[in-house]
């Protein structure tokens, strides 16, 4: 929409040069298949493309100087809570590891890195995967920086590793990362919705059949737990295929431990909630929201928030139990905030305003307290978990 990109922050002569080859390569793509593409792939090629999309290529992306902050990037507290979870199962096994995926610029990985040697708590081995060539490599420079002397227990992977893990996953802000379908309230029932090219240049939105069988499946849950009615003609519903595919693949390949999920979002009824008539996508571009994705491909972040409930019945599939489900601020309250404040109050007045804001961000509800959640899948480890014990909201799933 031409409205929203004059609302923006116009991109320099190099980011619009960047932007033309995605749309060339997003062109290609919806040429050979005969004029258009699900909106996944879209988002998908606009995202991760090979050397073009968002993820993919050099530009900053998080923190201050980029499109959008995350917990880890807002404060080391999260780094810091997170680490208590950690610790009595990495305690319980011989050798066990943590394996972080989509670390973003490794702030996360510091900082558990960090605080789990001062709990004299370290994993054998600390693994990354992550899709982007080029946040792979800044993830490496922030690590020797901060954690020279841990550097040679972590390791980068293609995938999941081939000996069943034992130890921790972790994934902060990934899984609303992955692309997501689109599936539209028509007159004669449900679309998905398609991109095409745009007679005046750029992407328009084309509605079609579903492309996977798997979306009727999803779609007939949905409207079985809220009610077809619940659904007026023009309401757009995301739904996240590659999220549920990615936990069934995490959790056949996990031995024993626990799995993290964060993210924004919440449980089915929640997340379709009938007041959310245009869905959750959003899209940031230099810390602006808003909700045009077929704009800036490559340049800008495109996410659309965490159905929890479709993540725990997948998770189920593959035997994993459901270890607890919580906000983010009843984690961090739970898992180590009071302990937190207590060394803060040692540091020095302006440090102290600047620390208790990043609290502010981290719990407030307006802010990432509510509508940020954790998910804890486990295996074979059913010791009450830091953080997630301490108000246990499973029975909203
Ligand atoms: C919004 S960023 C979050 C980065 C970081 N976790 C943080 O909290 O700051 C999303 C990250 O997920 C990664 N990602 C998305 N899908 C992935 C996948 N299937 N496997 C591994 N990483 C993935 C992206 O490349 C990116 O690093």
């Amino acid at each position: 929409m031409p409205d929203t990109l004059n609302e923006l922050p116009a991109p320099d002569a190099d980011a619009r040069a960047h932007g033309e080859r995605v749309s060339a390569r997003i062109c290609d793509e919806i040429d050979r298949a005969g004029g258009r593409i699900p909106f996944a792939r879209y988002m998908e090629l606009a995202l991760y493309a090979p050397g073009l999309g968002y993820y993919s290529a050099g530009s900053v992306k998080l923190g201050e100087a980029g499109d959008f902050v995350t917990a880890p990037e807002i404060s080391p507290l999260f780094a810091f809570c997170l680490a208590r979870p950690c610790r009595p199962v990495l305690a319980s096994m011989d050798g066990g590891e943590i394996l972080e995926f989509g670390a973003g610029s490794g702030a996360l990985a510091c900082g558990l890195l960090e605080e789990l040697e001062r709990l004299g708590a370290l994993p054998a081995r600390y693994a990354i995967v992550e899709l982007s060539a080029d946040l792979r490599a800044r993830q490496r420079e922030r690590l020797r920086e901060c954690v020279p002397r841990l550097l040679d227990r972590v390791v980068w992977l293609e995938g999941l590793p081939e000996t069943p893990l034992r130890g921790m996953i972790l994934a902060n802000e990934v899984l609303d990362a992955m692309p997501v379908h689109r599936v539209v309230r028509g007159p004669d029932g449900w679309r998905e919705l398609y991109v095409r090219r745009a007679e005046t240049g750029g992407f328009a939105y084309a509605p079609g059949p579903l492309s996977e069988p798997r979306l009727q499946e999803r779609l007939a849950a949905i409207l079985a737990e809220l009610g077809e009615e619940s659904f007026p003609e023009g309401h757009v519903l995301e739904i996240n295929l590659a999220s549920e595919r990615w936990v069934a693949a995490v959790g056949a390949a996990f031995a024993r431990g626990v799995i993290l999920l964060a993210d924004y979002g919440g449980p089915r009824r929640e997340y379709y909630h009938p007041e959310r008539r245009a869905g959750t996508l959003r899209c940031f571009y230099r810390h602006r929201a808003h909700g045009d994705a077929l704009i800036l491909p490559g340049l800008q972040d495109i996410t659309a928030d965490v159905e929890f409930t479709a993540l725990a019945e997948a998770a189920v599939g593959v035997g994993l139990e459901v270890a607890g489900y919580t906000t983010q601020a009843y984690f961090l309250l739970g898992g180590g905030l009071m302990e937190w404040e207590q060394r803060l109050a040692q540091a020095p007045a302006p440090e102290r305003v600047r620390l208790a804001q990043q609290i502010r961000r981290l719990t407030l509800p307006g802010e990432m307290g509510e509508r940020f959640k954790i998910l804890a899948l486990s295996r074979g480890f059913d010791a009450p978990l830091p953080g997630l014990s301490f108000r246990d909201e499973r029975g909203r799933l």
